[in-house]
């Protein structure tokens, strides 16, 4: 790796806790942020502006923004549907807004109830919203590789989607293996396809990891140039939509095996391994 340096964005408040079973406080969210603001990232997913009864765990989430304590340099970003969300992420001052499409339409349909090109010609008024506010717009792509609901996806049908978030002025598009079952071959022929569109420095990589599989795609992604990977602080998470999917790979994970290839990435272990304790505990008092 040569110490080129990696970013880790932390999803696990949002990923992570979107999937949870138990209804967690806002007060308990709000601490693990802000422990995790301590961490040394650069970005933390910290909310998500969707329907309440789509995602009840994140109906919290203006008052979550509104309760951490905010850390300079840190962007809090959050997740938006459409131009409800972005209006609502805006009034909470959220820092970066990300925007969600998926490659395969059974997994749109499922998770937004529209399918693909519905759910673009939606962030139409999401970008002119965020550039009125001044901020930059991430994309989402889910199921690029396979799709709990239609099975394998084509590099090209990703390519597709990729090109139309870029075309509307996403300034990084995160590549997204949701069910967390991508093998590194097909992972790296998804890329392929994508850097025939855009730099390396456009994209990340965001692997769950239900086959064990994701450092292995961070591999193949490192290969191909990403340097910005989306993880989740002691793996936490899965996706409603996606059934059987697990968490994101574990940001503690990451951390260790980008150290022992040679490369930087920031963070502080030991305030991360209490920000993983907490995490950890927050998934043990379901009800
Ligand atoms: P719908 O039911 O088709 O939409 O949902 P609607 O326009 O008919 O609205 C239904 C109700 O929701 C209405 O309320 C709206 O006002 C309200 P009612 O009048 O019935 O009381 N509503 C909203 N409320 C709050 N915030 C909003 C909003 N929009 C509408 N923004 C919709 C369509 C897109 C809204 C819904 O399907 C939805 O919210 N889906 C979100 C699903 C979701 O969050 N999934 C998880 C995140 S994606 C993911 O995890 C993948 C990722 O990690 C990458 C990867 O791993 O692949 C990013
Ligand atoms: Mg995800």
């Amino acid at each position: 790796g040569d110490g080129d340096m990696v970013e880790i964005v932390e999803v696990g408040p949002r990923d992570g806790l979107q999937n949870e079973t138990r209804a967690i406080p806002v007060a308990e969210k709000v601490a693990l942020i802000d422990l995790l603001s301590e961490v040394g990232f650069r970005r933390i997913e910290a909310a998500s502006f969707v329907s309440p009864r789509w995602v009840p765990q994140m109906a919290g989430s203006a008052e979550v923004m509104a309760g951490i304590t905010r850390k300079a340099g840190v962007r809090y970003t959050a997740l938006v549907p459409n131009l409800k969300g972005a209006e609502a992420a805006v009034a909470a001052a959220v820092d970066e807004l990300a925007v969600f499409a998926s490659a395969s339409e059974g997994f749109s349909r499922a998770n937004i109830n529209a399918s693909i090109d519905e759910s673009l010609a939606r962030f139409g008024p999401v970008m002119a919203r965020a550039r009125e506010a001044g901020l930059q717009v991430r994309g989402y792509i889910s199921c690029v590789t396979d799709c709990p609901y239609d099975g394998p996806v084509a590099p090209e049908a990703v390519a597709r989607v990729a090109a139309a978030l870029f075309g509307m002025g996403c300034f990084e598009v995160s590549l997204g293996d949701t069910l967390g079952r991508a093998v590194p071959e097909r992972v790296d022929a998804m890329l392929a396809a994508i850097l025939d569109l855009a730099e390396p420095g456009q994209l990340a990589g965001h692997f769950h990891d239900t086959s064990g599989r994701a450092l292995e795609n961070v591999e193949v992604a490192l290969g191909r140039g990403l340097r910005v990977f989306d993880a989740s602080v002691a793996g936490l998470g899965g996706c409603p939509y996606a059934p059987g999917a697990a968490g994101n790979l574990s940001t503690g994970k990451l951390a260790r095996f980008l150290a022992d290839r040679g490369f930087a990435h920031g963070l502080n272990l030991e305030l991360l391994q209490r920000a993983e304790a907490m995490a950890v505990g927050m998934r043990e008092v379901r009800g």
